[in-house]
């Protein structure tokens, strides 16, 4: 069943050569959203994965999960690295479909003047040049458990920046989620020691 679902979504990754520039492939989640069947493995997989590998944590949620011993993390909320300046943020797409299944709330980290009230950023090198990345300081609490869900991990860049974001609020990173992960960019090695669980891999 788990080889079933990992299928369904990763014949749904479609591959652009030379977008957005010449030599990258782009790896494409918008066929995944259009096909019900295969975003709900998606959230599937990533609930699973969740729910297995941090069933030892200190346990408790949203309101619809306490009391019961399947709950996850105390006061658990799912984050989402925001992305780098241009176009919008491919991994707020699957972040609060798997916070429901968990009972979790959801918050976002975004690019910079984004997000109103009094926020925090941090600065990251991209390939070329920099961005920005900014979250609300009220939305976490210190000690919260969190994790990072974004849609890619590349470089690492990212999720480094939403890491430190949230070190800087007090937050505890358990770890990431990913649907894709681009072996080539050795992102894992740039988030190290950071746990990161990625479905698929090119
Ligand atoms: C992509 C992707 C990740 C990031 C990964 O975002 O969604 O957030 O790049 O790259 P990294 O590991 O090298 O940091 P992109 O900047 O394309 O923006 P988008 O999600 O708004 O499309
Ligand atoms: N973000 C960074 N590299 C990417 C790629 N190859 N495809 C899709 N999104 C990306």
């Amino acid at each position: 069943l788990f080889e079933s679902k990992l299928e369904l979504v990763r014949s749904h990754i479609r591959s652009f050569p030379d977008f957005p520039k010449k030599g990258i492939v782009f790896r494409d989640v918008c066929p995944i959203l259009k096909n019900p069947a295969a975003l709900a493995a998606l959230t599937d997989l990533f609930e699973e994965h969740v729910r297995t590998s941090y069933q030892q944590v200190d346990l408790i949620v949203g309101e619809n999960l306490k009391g019961t011993t399947s709950v996850l993390m105390e006061h658990g909320v799912l984050m989402l690295p925001a992305v780098p300046p241009g176009l919008d943020a491919r991994g707020f797409l699957f972040g609060p479909l798997l916070a429901q299944r968990l009972g979790l709330g959801f918050v976002l980290i975004r690019k910079k003047g984004k997000l109103p009230g009094s926020t925090t950023s941090v600065t990251f090198d991209l390939e070329y040049g920099q961005a920005e990345v900014e979250i609300q300081d009220d939305v976490v609490d210190p000690g919260q458990k969190v994790l990072i869900i974004d849609d890619l991990l590349a470089t690492g860049g990212t999720l480094c920046a939403a890491w430190e974001l949230l070190k800087q609020q007090q937050a505890e990173v358990l770890g990431c989620l990913v649907v894709i992960e681009l072996l080539d960019l050795q992102g894992k090695n740039k988030v190290k020691p950071l746990p990161v669980f990625s479905l698929t891999h090119y």
